[in-house]
This record gives C-alpha cells, sequence and structure tokens, in this order.
C-alpha cells in the first residue's frame, strides 16, 4: 500500500493548516488525530477562552451602564448558560472544521500516533509512511515541582469547565493565560489576586505595555503582586491557602496555575527515533521547519517560539508550501501580531523598545495617548498607541493598550512587516471616530506633524 505525499501528526491549527494547504496543491494528506481536529486552540485555547471574555465584558457593560445614562442592574451570573453559549461556539466551528478536513478530501485517522522513525508513524497497530511527515503535536499545561493540580487548584484545562463561579481566586503566573483569567474572574465579580515572580505583568511585552495593563488592572480592584515568588499552596475542601516565598498568605476558592505550556514532545517516540529536541523539549528545526530526519518537518508549538495558533496556521501554510516546492517566505517570530485579550486589551507587533535599542543604535519612539481619540472616549477606555521606529526609518514596533484594540493590530502588521516609514503612514487616511485613528494619529506624531496630540 502507498502513504501519502504528507503525513500529519496532530490536527492543531499548525497540523490542520499543513493539511488543508497541502491537499489545496493537489496533495494526498492523511492526517492523525488522538483527540478532536482543532487542539488547544479551538478546544481548550483561544476560542473557548474568548468567549468567556466576551461574557465578561457584557457584564462591564451593565456594570457601567449608569455612566452612559442607561439603567442596568446585574441580576446574577447563570454559569451553565455561559458554558452553554462557549460550546456552543466551539461546536459550530468544529462542525465546520470537520466539513473541511472532508471537503479536502484528507484522510481523518482516529487514535495516537507514535513517531517510529524515518517519515513513519504508527497509530493503532497500523504504520502509515508519508513522502513527508510533518509533526504537530503540540503544547500542554505546565505547573511547577511539587504543585499538584486537581480539586481547587486548577489549569487553564480545568477553569473552562470549572463548574462554580469562585468568589476569591488567586492566579499564579501574570503572563498570557494569567492574565486573561483574572481579567474573565474580576468582571465576574470575583475578589483577584495575581502572584508573579518577575517585575512586571506580560514581561514579554514593551514595558510601557506592562505599566498600562498594570494600572489599568489595579484601577479594577485585581490585586497585581508582581516580583514575588509562589512558596507553596494547600487545600481543603473549602479553601486553597497559597504562600508566598515573602511569608504573605493568600486565601481563595480556587488557585489558577497559569505558568506556561510545554511543547507536547515527550511519549511521541521523537527523541527515541531521532528527532533532536532542545535542552526544553522543543523540536530542533532549521530555518525553513526541518527537523534533523530528513523529510521531517515540525510545526507549531512544538517549535520554541511564541506559541500562538495564528503561528501555527503560518508555520502549516509554508510547510505545505515548501514540500510542493513553491519558496514560500517564513514571517519572522517578533514580526507576528500578538494579543492579550484581558479588559484592557494588550496587542503588539515588531520589537519591545528595548529589543529595538539592542538591534538599533538609534531610534525614536512616540506615545499617543488614548484620551485624544474620539472613539475610545466614547467606549470610556484608557491606553495609548506606542510606536518605535529607526530613526530615518522604517517602524519596527508596534504596542497597543485599550479596550478592543487588539482589532488594530491587523494593521500594524501590515506597517511592520512592510517596513512602512511613519510619513508613509501619516499620508494616509484613517476614518472618525474610530480607535484605529489613534494608529493613524501616532504616525502623525511620528512624522512630526501631530494632529490632537499634546506635546
Ligand atoms: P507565560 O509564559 O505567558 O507566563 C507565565 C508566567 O508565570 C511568567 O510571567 C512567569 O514569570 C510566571 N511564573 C512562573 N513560575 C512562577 C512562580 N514560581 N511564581 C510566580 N510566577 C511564576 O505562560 P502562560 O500565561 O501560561 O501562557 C502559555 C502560552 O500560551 C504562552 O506562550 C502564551 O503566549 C500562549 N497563550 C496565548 C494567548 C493569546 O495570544 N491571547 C492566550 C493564552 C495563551
Amino acid at each position: 500500500m502507498t502513504g501519502p505525499d504528507v503525513l500529519v501528526l496532530g490536527g492543531g491549527s499548525g497540523g490542520y493548516a499543513t493539511a488543508f494547504r497541502a491537499a489545496q496543491l493537489g496533495l494526498t494528506v492523511t492526517l492523525v488525530e488522538q483527540d478532536k481536529v482543532g487542539g488547544t486552540c479551538l478546544h481548550r485555547g483561544c476560542i473557548p477562552t474568548k468567549a468567556l471574555l466576551h461574557a465578561a465584558e457584557v457584564a462591564d457593560t451593565i456594570a457601567h451602564a449608569s455612566a452612559v445614562g442607561i439603567k442596568a442592574t446585574m441580576v446574577g451570573v447563570d454559569l451553565d448558560a455561559v458554558h452553554g453559549y462557549k460550546d456552543g461556539i466551539v461546536d459550530r466551528l468544529y462542525k465546520g472544521l470537520h466539513g473541511l478536513v472532508r471537503s479536502h478530501r484528507i484522510e481523518l485517522v482516529q487514535g495516537v500516533g507514535r513517531y517510529v522513525g524515518g517519515t513513519s508513524v504508527e497509530v493503532g497497530g497500523r504504520t502509515i509512511t508519508g513522502t513527508s511527515l510533518v509533526l504537530a503535536t503540540g503544547s500542554q499545561v505546565q505547573s511547577i515541582p511539587g504543585l499538584d493540580i486537581g480539586g481547587r487548584i486548577l489549569t487553564s484545562d480545568e477553569a473552562l469547565t470549572y463548574p462554580t463561579l469562585p468568589e476569591r481566586v488567586v492566579v499564579l503566573g501574570g503572563g498570557v493565560i494569567g492574565v486573561e483569567f483574572a481579567s474573565i474572574w474580576r468582571s465576574l465579580g470575583a475578589e483577584v489576586a495575581v502572584i508573579e515572580a518577575l517585575p512586571r505583568l506580560v514581561a514579554a511585552e514593551d514595558e510601557w505595555s506592562s505599566k498600562q495593563l498594570t494600572r489599568a488592572f489595579r484601577k479594577r480592584g485585581i490585586d497585581v503582586r508582581t516580583g514575588t515568588r509562589f512558596a507553596r499552596a494547600t487545600q481543603d475542601e473549602n479553601t486553597v491557602t497559597v504562600t508566598t516565598e515573602a511569608g504573605d498568605v493568600l486565601e481563595a476558592d480556587v488557585l489558577l496555575v497559569a505558568v506556561g505550556r510545554g511543547p507536547r514532545t515527550g511519549a511521541t517516540g521523537f527523541a527515541d527515533n531521532g528527532i533532536e529536541l532542545d535542552e526544553r523539549g522543543f523540536v530542533a528545526v532549521d530555518d525553513r521547519l526541518r527537523t534533523s530526519v530528513s523529510g521531517v518537518y515540525a510545526v507549531g508549538d512544538i517549535v520554541r517560539g511564541p506559541q500562538l495558533a495564528h503561528r501555527g496556521f503560518q508555520h502549516g501554510l509554508f510547510v505545505a508550501d515548501e514540500i510542493a516546492g513553491s519558496h514560500p517566505t517564513l514571517v519572522a517570530d517578533h514580526n507576528i501580531p500578538r494579543v492579550v485579550y484581558c479588559n484592557p486589551e494588550v496587542a503588539s507587533v515588531g520589537l519591545t523598545e528595548a529589543q529595538a535599542r539592542e538591534q538599533y543604535s538609534d531610534i525614536s519612539t512616540t506615545v499617543y495617548d488614548l484620551a485624544g481619540n474620539g472613539k475610545s472616549q466614547i467606549l470610556g477606555t484608557a491606553g495609548g498607541v506606542k510606536l518605535i521606529r529607526v530613526t530615518d526609518g522604517p517602524v519596527v514596533g508596534v504596542h497597543i493598550v485599550g479596550e478592543r484594540v487588539g482589532e488594530s493590530i491587523g494593521e500594524a502588521q501590515l506597517v511592520v512587516n512592510w517596513e512602512a516609514f511613519p510619513d508613509e503612514v501619516a499620508a494616509l487616511v484613517h476614518a472618525h471616530p474610530t480607535q484605529g485613528e489613534a494608529f493613524g494619529e501616532a504616525h502623525l506624531a511620528l512624522a512630526g506633524r501631530p494632529l490632537h496630540a499634546h506635546g
């Protein structure tokens, strides 16, 4: 029996993007998936969390209704209905995705696949050999040594289906998952504390963004404890008790552990059969996403870098095109847009100021405050747009903080990836009044001709 042109192990964002693109290019494809096509993003990540964040936004809107003269009272949260709303969205998208697998004539093999060398995978006693093999087994939640998940100690996996609304929450880790859940629970009425070992929240972002977010979180009554190391947690029937290294004790209904996600490369047969892994277990790849074994590629979260679904999509499209011989280009990790969907949102693309200073001898920056943006004032959001340019050169970093600003990052990634100069962007017209207009105003300011900006 001949095998497929492309065998894909793992049907998450990276894996199914590879499969769809390869099929569109006329290649035969087999996709091996142990659970449901769609992976972490659709079933345990991006989509369900953003549904919860939208429910949280509705709660915030009711809470602040009187500020715009609307009388509304929050009667309560029907958590079963919130979960129903979230699950309905996931189900609809899952059905759509399944339909796409069928319409692309992809052979879907359900089961746990194990890499057995060369370009072969064993699944349910059957060995499948592709002309090319693409590894896309994704990532999984991590904890820290000695902190066992269970009961009142949750990861994002359990938090997404937790049956009751906690009144007091401690979030361990002020990274992306930590701040998104802190934001959800706070909006739904809980007392929330965030413990973060590093000196700032979302430490991978520009320092300015971290400051804006911390200020907004504190204003929302979230107890942000940066520079604080976790020591231990104990739980009984009613409470989880968290102790920091400095000896502070916090009691809560649940503890969310959000200290990072690791690559799912452990029990896959990769290392045993010649796939080189790095010291943290990520698959080692070259700049064409080729692994150490000929004909085997890796995509998505098992490749070290930002663990983002849209990076997985990009990897998948790239590898399928590469296999088909069309010499695609891979966007550098730092030029992939990032959005943290808490309230307020933190969106960015390109370099942080610190990274730009390391890379270029002369840079200039500007911050356009959303106080000058009509639509942001209508929405009642604080924040701003920070731009970083190489002096007399292109824009190399965009950082935006504020409610709903994630939608503005689409334009920002075009500017950064097309290496536009501020003057070129400033010459174009942004619709008034939109939040996107703030992006245009920031470029006007950086080009030396501000319109609605002080200083
Ligand atoms: P993360 O790496 O973003 O943040 C983990 C945080 O925990 C770090 O700031 C770290 O300093 C802190 N930490 C670790 N050990 C600690 C300790 N003992 N005491 C106190 N703090 C400690 O990881 P996170 O938030 O779990 O997210 C995992 C991945 O999922 C990330 O790569 C993220 O980009 C991705 N993701 C992306 C989303 C988005 O794009 N909107 C949404 C959710 C996840």
